[in-house]
């Protein structure tokens, strides 16, 4: 990989062309914007978060995805601050991850690729561009690496120099988790201690104990058969992805650079960026840059994308129909789900299409209580997850992986799971800097109730 940010890659695309394009959710109300520009140029010359050749990696893992031999989890914060970085939270919700990887993997009967929405995920889309309190109106909270959250003129204005502190969180986040996922802590066999520890709380169900269970069964079979950590490396660490939304496009495109093995552009701050559903507009900013970058683009398609619109944006993000590039990542809301879903699944099927399908449960089920508090009920969020897997099912296509928001924090964000978190429970740890997160128990529980269905639907061949 070179490190010249100056050298051409691909001919008709360079990493600021999206200047030229309307840009929706980035801010222009930087007081100096030739401090941001100085800054921007600074982070061109840092080190790269990601290598080209682990981007490679991920896309062949995606390739194996799209051809049903393979599972995608993907999941972490809504976005990540600065105020919640500590080396507990990030050991947290990676454990929690590989967790659910394991009934995952179990259930699937397949390897599943993990990618954590962390190390890079702070800019956020807002629905509104300024908050009112009482009578006081302030620019909308944007993400720790463009403003910061207090209510008040100074936080509220975007500081450029959040970009190279994200910049910073983000490279100790990743060594961090690089080191855990090498290191022997992400064995399996720990992980899977760390599950039968979940399934014996009391309030677990019993379905849950007989899928550990069974992954002990297997676990001893394995090692009465020789296939143990000393002999097969593999078991004892793991692959472990990053990604995040790519919306401040300054940041993304100081972090852009070419790989001289293939003379290819690849975004290094993250394995695999996406498109959010506010920002996919074809001739848009955020589209115009990840058409050009190597890495696998994830797309949120929401209710308002309709088929035609869904493939010309593959036209323009893979011409050439590339395996492992694109990652459509469903999120209607349970209820929209039937309706909304199948046709894109069969237009992008019916055009010969090369996707990953997966579910965000996430997005499409936020609602506000009584008191105006964000959250999402559990159950709206496994009933979005059964949907899409039935209606990828009916329409021919394969339900690739799940897209969640979860810390591995006991939060009390979202309503719901056999811990029961009721309404009452919900300011007494609500933590998140944006939407609410699933804590490690609710994320736990899913993924033993999904591995649950997928392993019913594997074993029916
Ligand atoms: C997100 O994933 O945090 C997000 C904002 O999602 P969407 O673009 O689907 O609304
Ligand atoms: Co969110």
């Amino acid at each position: 990989m070179s490190f010249d940010e100056n050298q051409a890659g691909s001919s008709d695309w360079t990493p600021s062309a999206w200047r030229a394009r309307p840009a929706m959710h980035i801010p222009d109300d930087y007081p100096d914007t030739a401090a941001l520009t100085a800054i921007e140029r600074e982070l061109s010359s840092y080190p790269p978060l990601v290598f080209a050749g682990e981007v490679r990696k991920l896309r062949e893992r995606l390739a194996a995805v799209e051809k049903g031999e393979a599972f995608l989890l993907q999941g972490g914060d809504c976005a990540e601050s600065f105020k919640e970085f500590h080396p507990n939270n990030i050991r947290d919700t990676f454990r929690v991850l590989l967790q659910m990887a394991v009934a995952l993997t179990f259930g699937a009967g397949a390897p599943v690729v993990k990618v954590g929405r962390i190390a890079g995920q702070f800019a956020k889309p807002r629905s509104a561009p300024t908050e009112t309190r009482d009578d006081v109106t302030l620019p909308s909270y944007r993400g720790d690496n463009i403003n910061g959250m207090e209510f008040e003129p100074a936080a509220r204005t975007p500081d450029p120099q959040r970009l190279l502190k994200a910049y910073g969180q983000a490279a100790a986040t990743l060594n961090l988790i690089r080191a855990f996922a090498r290191g022997g802590y992400a064995s399996l066999s720990n992980v899977h201690r760390w599950n039968l520890e979940f399934v014996a709380g009391d309030r677990q169900s019993d379905r849950y104990r007989a899928l550990a269970d069974k992954i002990s069964e297997a676990l001893t079979f394995m090692r009465a058969c020789g296939v143990t950590g000393e002999k097969v490396p593999s078991l004892n660490e793991t692959d472990f992805f990053t990604s995040h939304e790519a919306l401040l496009l300054g940041y993304e495109e100081a972090m852009t650079r070419v790989d001289s093995t293939t003379g290819g552009w690849y975004d290094t701050s993250a394995h695999m960026i996406w498109i959010g559903d506010r920002t996919r507009q074809p001739d848009g900013a955020h589209v115009e840059f990840c058409r050009g970058v190597e890495n696998p683009i994830g797309v949120k398609c929401g209710p308002s994308l309709n088929p035609d619109e869904l493939l010309r944006l593959l036209d323009i993000l893979n011409p050439g129909n590339a395996r492992g590039r694109i990652v459509l990542i469903a999120r209607f809301g349970a209820n929209n789900v039937a309706d909304g879903l199948p046709p894109l699944v069969r237009a992008v099927t019916r055009a010969g299409r090369n996707v990953v399908w997966s579910s965000d449960p996430m997005h499409g089920n936020t609602i506000k209580t009584g008191v105006g508090v964000k959250t999402r009920r559990f159950d709206s969020i496994l009933a979005e997850v059964d949907a899409f897997f039935s209606v990828c099912r009916s329409e021919g296509a394969h339900p690739g992986g799940v897209h969640f928001e979860m810390t591995g924090q006991n939060v009390t964000e979202c309503l719901g799971g056999s811990d029961e978190v009721t309404e009452r429970d919900l300011n007494s740890r609500y933590h998140t800097h944006c939407d609410p997160r699933l804590n490690a128990s609710q994320a736990l529980e899913l993924a033993f109730i999904l591995a649950d269905r997928l392993k019913i639907v594997a074993s029916d061949g």
